[in-house]
């Protein structure tokens, strides 16, 4: 295997998502060595390989379920095996699906808040380890959500984990100042979950000051922002076209 430790290093779950995937590409672009995770879409995550690799060939990925912290610890095992240094590290998997009050499941909530906030933290544990011990300043990045700050009525257990990251984004910031600089991104609506929201993007825009839904690219801006910012920590960056100010 190849090592390239003039490289930055980049670790982001959730590589094989619909926007993950963007910023694990445009990672790449950018110059990062690219280890991301997938969970169940083996196919897409071997197509965002080829397409990272193009730019970093020492690029690698892993299948990982960050619901169970066994398979997260052996992710990053996994990762070190293949990287000396860790640079930044970006925790954007995620589950997303409705869940109407007040018939919320147990399996619903598990599955929604053990995949988005249980893994966050587990996410963020291992990669503040690593950093803590590297002689430079290092970056964790989370991905929040707008909605973290609205009062939707279908989507409780998502919204709640959301905020529950922007609150553990915080915490990570002041434990590990001024080794790892540690922020959330908080994307408006970005791409449409087909299954989950039938309106066209028009009707989507109306609720946006801004007047259209977000691309990858606006996403990547504020993590561009971040890695080159030295001081900014414990932030949220909303990203939304100005949702909130409605
Ligand atoms: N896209 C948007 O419009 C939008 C808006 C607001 C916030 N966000 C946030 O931005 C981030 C990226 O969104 P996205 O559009 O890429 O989401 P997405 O298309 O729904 O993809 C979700 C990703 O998370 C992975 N994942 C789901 N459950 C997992 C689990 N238990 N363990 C490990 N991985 C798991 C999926 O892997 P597999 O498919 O391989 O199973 C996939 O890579 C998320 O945190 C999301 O909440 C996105």
């Amino acid at each position: 295997m190849s090592h390239h430790p003039a490289n930055k290093v980049c670790f982001i779950t959730g590589g094989s998502g619909r926007l993950g995937r963007a910023l694990a590409i445009s990672l790449a672009e950018n110059g990062y060595s690219v280890f991301f995770t997938y969970r169940s879409s083996e196919k897409e995550a071997g197509e965002v390989l080829r397409s990272v690799r193009a730019h970093s060939p020492e690029s690698h990925m892993a299948r990982c379920d960050v619901s169970k912290v066994d398979d997260i610890r052996s992710a990053f095992r996994t990762f070190e095996n293949h990287f000396g240094r860790l640079d930044l590290l970006v925790a954007s998997a995620s589950n997303f699906f409705s869940t109407t009050l007040p018939e919320i499941s147990e399996n619903e909530w598990d599955s929604l808040v053990d995949t988005n906030l249980k893994g966050t933290f587990f996410t963020m544990q291992e990669g503040a380890s690593i950093m803590k011990e590297q002689p430079f300043v290092s970056r964790i990045i989370t991905m929040s959500d707008v909605s973290a700050n609205l009062v939707w009525r279908n989507f409780a257990p998502y919204t709640a984990s959301k905020q529950a990251i922007q609150h553990l984004t915080r915490v990570f910031a002041k434990v590990f100042a001024p080794k790892i600089l540690v922020n959330s991104i908080a994307p408006g609506t970005v791409t449409i979950n087909p299954e989950w929201n039938r309106e066209p993007d028009y009707e989507l825009a109306r609720d946006i000051p801004l007047q259209r839904i977000g691309t990858p690219e606006d996403i990547m801006e504020a993590i561009l922002f971040l890695v080159r910012s030295d001081y900014v920590t414990g932030q949220v960056v909303t990203v939304d076209g100005g949702r909130l100010l409605n």
